[in-house]
């Protein structure tokens, strides 16, 4: 796109929201491309619509101009219906994907960064994205990126708390959250999407809730491009084709494979320095973990690095491998075996597993004892008790 064009899809919904009379949207948008034109170096020209704004506002203090904050709220209790992520005051490390989750992430980013192109030939679609997999894996983590690289604000809605019991105060929920979206240039974050699926596919009441369903789906359809949606679930298998259907991008984020919790292990322990063969031990062991299970793991060890004198080393990293908890519906298939006190029988599970990773050595150095009891511990029939 050219340098006049770079600025034409917050012109266009700026004269859009004036035809319409919609102050905010007309405000929201010109206060994102003064943004946008600052940080393009035009300094002068984001001062005069910084200007028009503050002279044009007299509620709000000058500190505030920028987008209007008002939040929807809940037609009953009045609680915020979204909230705000503070991007700027995250400092989180890199996300971690494979080359195809990549691939699915880079063609959404991309498309979104060029929308007025793509919209100008007639060849833009919606510029939604669905994030499913099991807890922990980075949906949200994902989102957030997503948000920092297009340079937009992130609204998180956790559609459990949009349902109201009175089926008409979800309605109107709904509608406020839309209408929000529709005036606010940003990502609007759909977490736990499957509480809408979980509602069509309730028996009770069917009629009214399928209306309510519907209603969504309508207003996502209707939302229009000036805002990207991005929604998550744990169980895509509650949602039914209609709504399935209705996000252009899909990406599954499952457990991480060996070569991503080798990557996970080398950040996350940063700058705690294991070696190759230790993290080699430590990406089979993880061996069904979510990557948060492995961050927390590395938190703890960090924890202890900063608290304790000594550094950390791979037996404390296997003690907190082993008593790490069970998450919920989630088999962490290998280490469940070693959750067992009798290091005899862990030893030689791990042995019975890989007997070239978990050689002697590599057992004296995860149960921090020596070569010769490490050998005796996989012995057959070997004694109970420790050492
Ligand atoms: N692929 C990944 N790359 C980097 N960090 C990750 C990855 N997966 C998980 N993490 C780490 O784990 C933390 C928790 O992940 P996140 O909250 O995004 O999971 P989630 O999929 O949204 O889980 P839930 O379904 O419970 O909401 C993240 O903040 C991040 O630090
Ligand atoms: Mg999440």
């Amino acid at each position: 796109m050219n340098k006049d064009n770079r600025f034409m899809n917050e012109l266009f919904r700026i004269v859009n929201g004036a035809l319409r009379l919609d102050v905010d949207k007309v405000r929201n948008y010109t206060a994102f491309l003064a943004d946008k034109l600052e940080k393009d170096g035009d300094k002068v020209a984001a001062g005069r619509l910084r200007k028009m704004l503050e002279e044009t506002d007299h509620q709000l203090r000058p500190a505030d101009i920028g987008f209007a904050r008002a939040l929807p709220v809940d037609a009953e209790s009045r609680f915020a219906l979204i909230e705000r992520v503070n991007l700027k005051s995250l400092h989180e490390r890199p996300i971690l994907l494979s080359e195809d989750q990549w691939g699915v992430v880079n063609e959404f980013l991309s498309i979104a960064k060029s929308y007025a192109q793509l919209d100008a030939e007639g060849v833009a679609g919606s510029i939604s994205l669905l994030v499913y997999g099991p807890p922990g894996t980075g949906k949200s983590r994902l989102t957030r990126f997503i948000a920092q690289e297009l340079g937009l604000e992130l609204y998180v809605a956790r559609l459990d708390g949009l349902i109201s019991s009175f089926l008409g105060s979800t309605s109107k929920n709904i509608r406020a959250l839309f209408d929000f979206a529709a005036k606010t240039p940003c990502v609007l974050f759909l977490d736990e999407f499957d509480a809408i699926a979980k509602l069509r596919g309730d028996s009770q009441e069917l009629g009214e809730l399928k209306r309510v369903v519907n209603s969504f789906i309508q207003n996502l359809d209707s939302l229009g491009p000036q805002s990207i949606v991005v929604a998550a679930t744990n169980h895509e298998e509650l949602l039914d084709s209609a709504v399935w259907r209705r996000f252009g991008y899909r990406l599954e984020l499952g457990f991480p494979t060996a070569d991503l919790r080798a990557q996970m292990w080398s950040q996350f322990l940063r700058p705690i320095d294991f070696g190759e063969r230790d993290l080699e031990l430590l990406v089979d062991l993880s061996d069904g973990f979510s990557g948060s299970d492995i961050q927390e793991v590395c938190w703890r060890l960090q924890r202890r690095r900063i608290t304790t004198e000594e550094p950390p080393e791979l037996k404390d990293a296997f003690r907190i491998l082993q008593n790490i908890g069970i998450g919920e519906g989630q088999e962490r298939r290998f280490l469940s075996a070693l959750r067992g006190k009798d290091t005899n029988a862990v030893a030689r599970a791990l042995r019975s597993r890989n007997e070239k990773l978990y050689s002697h050595a590599a057992l004296a150095h995860l149960l921090g004892v020596s070569k010769a009891t490490a050998y005796r511990k996989t012995l057959k029939g070997a004694k109970q008790n420790g050492r």
